[in-house]
């Protein structure tokens, strides 16, 4: 699903450059569950966003899906983003003016779909999440678990191969964390293919595999190798790497 081969993804500004990813091969396999984990500021997100096509690298190459993006301009990138990718973001990121129905319909809006087609899909999703009874509420009239729900119906209801979830239970207490990860695992036995950054250590060994970020390079390891102490977040969260030059 996922190959990128020497990846690299440099941010400069005025002072600094900072290589975010710095030239890593990545095999993801369509159907794999894979958490991501990996100090703030080691390019977690810089992966997703790149991984997503949300944002550009600077070397190597990628193969998404069978696609060589490398080389695609942005009207080629949304339709693939809108075919094939499903996102979840910390924050929800759900319209506030939408009721629940319409914030789900955002990613179908760029479909051909008929209304009846988009309806059916739309309340299937809602029905995967559990919130078919909340279709005409706003999501400031939904709990946070509940918003995240909508969210992860938004991003399953194009059907993509790929869901990229940024610390989807980032601001969700343990057992909405949990709620959000069993969904994540029912649409992953449905053949989809997730990515899911996590700080929650615990949350990560829920996922066959577990990848670690640091310093812009990456770590894959089997769960008996993994040094522990190296890449326990709550020592190295909030550290400086070091890694701008
Ligand atoms: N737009 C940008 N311009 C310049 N530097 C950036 C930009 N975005 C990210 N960076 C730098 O790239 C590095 C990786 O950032 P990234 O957001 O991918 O980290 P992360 O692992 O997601 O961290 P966190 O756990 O805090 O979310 C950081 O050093 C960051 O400062
Ligand atoms: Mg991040």
């Amino acid at each position: 699903m996922i190959n990128m081969q020497n990846i690299q993804k440099i941010y400069r500004t005025e002072h600094v450059e900072t290589h975010a990813l710095s030239g890593f091969n990545l095999n993801i396999g369509s159907g794999e569950f894979v958490s991501l984990m990996g100090p703030s500021g080691s390019g977690k997100t810089t992966l997703l966003n790149v991984a997503g096509l949300l944002d550009a690298f600077d070397g190597g190459s990628y193969i998404l899906d069978g696609e060589d993006v490398s080389r695609l301009n942005d009207r080629q990138m949304s339709r693939i983003r809108n075919e094939k990718i499903g996102f979840i973001f910390q924050s929800f990121n759900l319209i506030p003016d939408l009721n629940v129905f319409d914030n789900v319909d955002v990613p179908l809006r760029y479909r051909g779909l008929a209304a009846g087609a988009r309806r059916e899909r739309i309340e299937e999703a809602l029905e995967i999440v559990g919130l078919t009874s909340r279709i005409s509420h706003y999501p400031a009239q939904l709990s946070g678990g509940q918003q995240q729900r909508v969210a992860v119906a938004r991003a399953v209801v194009g059907t993509p191969k790929l869901i990229l979830a940024d610390e989807p239970t980032g601001n969700l207490d343990s057992a909405m964390a949990n709620e959000i990860m069993d969904l994540l695992e029912k649409i992953n036995d449905l053949g989809t293919t997730v990515v899911i950054v996590t700080h929650d250590p615990e949350l990560a060994t829920r996922s066959p595999r577990q990848i670690y970020l640091l310093d812009g390079r990456l770590v894959d390891l089997e769960k008996d190798e993994r040094p522990a102490p190296l890449y326990n977040p709550v020592e190295n969260g909030t550290a400086d790497n070091g890694m701008s030059a």
